[in-house]
């Protein structure tokens, strides 16, 4: 494959990875995803700024010598995770010559995960600046987006930032620039919801310092590079504000349907009063779709039946997932039907501990709703849409 240049000797060397159908082995992927990994060719030095997941390395190798490069001076690791730093014991190999600058965190994470001697390695602290003659790499640490070792870097002359995971996709894409449209975005925001949420307030400060710098060029390590970045800078905006929108998010499992038939009932209820909802069947849609949903919910509600003295456990397994992802969720509550009984709300609201939502008093029945029920339903989403009414 030949390499295509993005501007002025810089280029694209990354690959695309449609097979691969599930990242960290914990939330889907629709289409697969991207390892990109950027060659910049200095007037006196070459870079690479990060690297390949090892399982695709064979190609990307074969990649570097069907192009013809046969020296790199620098290797730029801006995050030490193996799905761009994996291919760096080969790269040493490769590029004797080759020296990986990176920050201190990363440092000691490419020496433990990948076994880096340290003596291959060259530490930068924030701001520092790496000549490769007509081109200057400037090194902007970025901690918590999504790892502590995380760092962007900067091509002065030609305005590039490259966000390592920051402002990615899972996308893969055959043009090189991002087509800004709504499949992008969805896939966007899937990504932000799944690695960026729980780090909200960082992804909010550097979303402000990446306006601040005005790129021409946004370059993540996943999915599309940004010609127009005001399309992901406007959408991390958006998503890392502190205001969640009219909207309430529904995740539930139902053994014999008696749970969902109250959520349903309150559902509807919620929809006339127009707040959008959004219920997520846990044992059968995509989890993916859920954390999206996350993003901008007001009120998260947890339906589950009663199994084994507990909530089921899939029930728990969303707990777990908000309380790990972290939502802006003002409001959280429980919808529970059981058969002779158990720990069910404590057991889930137990599990919310990262997160401070206000509690709505849960709704639990014994087996299927009776007529006596309904005013207690009705009172619960009256609650619902009385909080709500503050939200835009
Ligand atoms: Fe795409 Fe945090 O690695």
């Amino acid at each position: 494959m030949q390499f295509r240049e993005i501007k002025n000797n810089i280029f694209y060397i990354g690959l695309n990875d449609e097979n691969r159908v599930i990242f960290d082995e914990l939330i889907p992927l629709e289409n697969g995803t991207t390892y990109n990994s950027y060659l910049v060719c200095g007037s006196d030095k070459t870079a690479i700024i990060d690297t390949m997941y090892p399982p695709l390395k064979e190609i990307y190798i074969k990649n570097l010598d069907e192009n013809g490069i046969i020296n790199v001076d620098y290797i730029i690791a801006n995050h030490g995770e193996q799905d761009h730093s994996g291919t760096l014991p080969d790269l040493i190999k490769k590029y004797p010559n080759a020296t990986i600058i990176t920050n201190a965190k990363c440092a000691e994470n490419i020496k433990e995960m990948l076994l880096i001697p340290e003596d291959k390695i060259q530490i930068i602290n924030n701001n520092d600046e790496l000549s490769l003659g007509d081109k200057t790499l400037k090194f902007i640490m970025a901690p918590g987006v999504h790892w502590p070792d995380t760092m962007f870097t900067y091509i002065k002359e030609d305005n590039m930032l490259f966000t390592c995971d920051f402002l990615g996709a899972h996308l893969p894409f055959d043009d090189l620039y991002a087509k800004c449209d709504d499949t992008l975005y969805s896939m966007a925001k899937r990504y932000y919801a799944e690695i960026m949420m729980p780090f909200r307030m960082m992804c909010k400060k550097y979303t402000a310092l990446v306006e601040e710098i005005k790129p021409e060029f946004v370059l993540p390590s996943h999915g599309p590079i940004y010609n127009k970045p005001e399309f992901i800078i406007n959408a991390y905006k958006d998503w890392t504000s502190d205001t969640p929108k009219n909207l309430v998010v529904i995740p539930y499992v139902s053994m014999y349907g008696s749970t969902e038939e109250v959520i349903e009932y309150i559902s509807n209820k919620l929809k006339k009063a127009g707040i959008e909802v959004y219920t997520h069947d846990l044992i059968r849609d995509d989890l993916g779709d859920l954390a999206t949903h996350f993003v901008d919910a007001a009120t998260i509600i947890i339906g589950a039946s009663m199994v084994l003295a507990g909530p089921h456990p899939a029930a728990a397994y969303a707990a777990l997932l908000a309380n790990a992802l972290k939502p802006k969720a003002k409001f959280v509550s429980v919808i529970g039907s059981y058969g002779w009984g158990g720990k069910l709300v404590e057991t889930i609201t137990g599990l919310l501990t990262s997160i401070k939502p206000e509690i709505i008093e849960p709704i639990l029945i014994k087996g299927k709703a009776k007529e006596s029920d309904y005013a207690s339903f009705d009172a619960f989403a009256d609650t619902i849409i009385e909080k709500h009414k503050n939200i835009s």
